[in-house]
């Protein structure tokens, strides 16, 4: 098979990971979830105790660490050190404070050059995260920015907005969290050369459709 890479970019939300991943299966590529990075170096720099608000101990914590992530599409697993943190890294504990980690610039320096390597490695592979259509891999065959409004965004999320106050405090995380990322990367408008596909209206088979639209007209 000819060299193929797709980058997809999108705010949190957005079905980004789970249409990636189906992307792939259906392409027979690779699948690199950059996100599952900073939620493990987050992992284990809360794990180690050391401060996530100092950023020159947090950037070398990236440097020093012993990183692996599985790109098989049905295999999902992230092992730092000799820890499995497959599960641990979706809690919601990681989920706050993991952009304390993405807006450590040495941090994010680190990250990028590993996940090139890890590109580099696949003959095909789609790679998804906030940085990967502009920084990671602006040569990409295709790049996509997946958006969706914020209701869709939250929707998706199980929220209601005038719901339960619990769902209230999660929507705000989650925007909290968009906002802090967009301080260091722009996932919010498409950079030259990106398509946009707006999933708002879209169910998940279409998005799957709709992104490989893209990736045909792109290809
Ligand atoms: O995609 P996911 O929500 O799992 O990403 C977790 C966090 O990792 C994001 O909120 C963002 O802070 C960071 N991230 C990033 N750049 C990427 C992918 C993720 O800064 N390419």
């Amino acid at each position: 098979d000819a060299r193929l890479v797709i980058a997809i970019d999108g705010p949190s939300g957005s079905g980004k990971s789970s249409v990636s991943k189906a992307v792939a299966r259906k392409l027979g590529a690779a699948y690199l979830d950059t996100g599952a990075m900073y939620r493990a170096i987050t992992y284990s720099v809360l794990a180690d105790g050391t401060d996530l608000d100092d950023a020159a101990a947090v950037a070398q914590a990236v440097r020093d660490a012993k990183l692996s992530i599985s790109v098989d599409p049905d295999a999902e697993l992230v092992v730092i050190g000799e820890t499995d943190v497959t599960e641990a890294i979706r809690e919601p504990r990681i989920s706050e404070q993991v952009s304390a980690v993405a807006t450590n610039l040495d941090a994010r320096a680190e990250l990028v050059r590993r996940q090139q390597e890890i590109i580099a490695a696949n003959t095909r592979i789609v790679a998804e995260g906030r940085d990967i259509t502009t920084v990671v891999a602006p040569d990409a065959d295709a790049r996509i920015l997946l958006t969706a409004s914020e209701e869709a965004r939250l929707r998706r999320r199980g929220l209601q907005l005038g719901g339960t106050q619990n769902d209230a405090q999660l929507a705000t995380q989650v925007l909290a969290r968009d906002a802090k990322d967009s301080t260091v990367v722009n996932f919010t408008q498409a950079a030259d050369g990106v398509m946009t596909v707006d999933s708002s209206d879209l169910d998940f088979e279409q998005t799957i459709a709709a992104v490989l639209d893209a990736v045909d007209t792109a290809t």
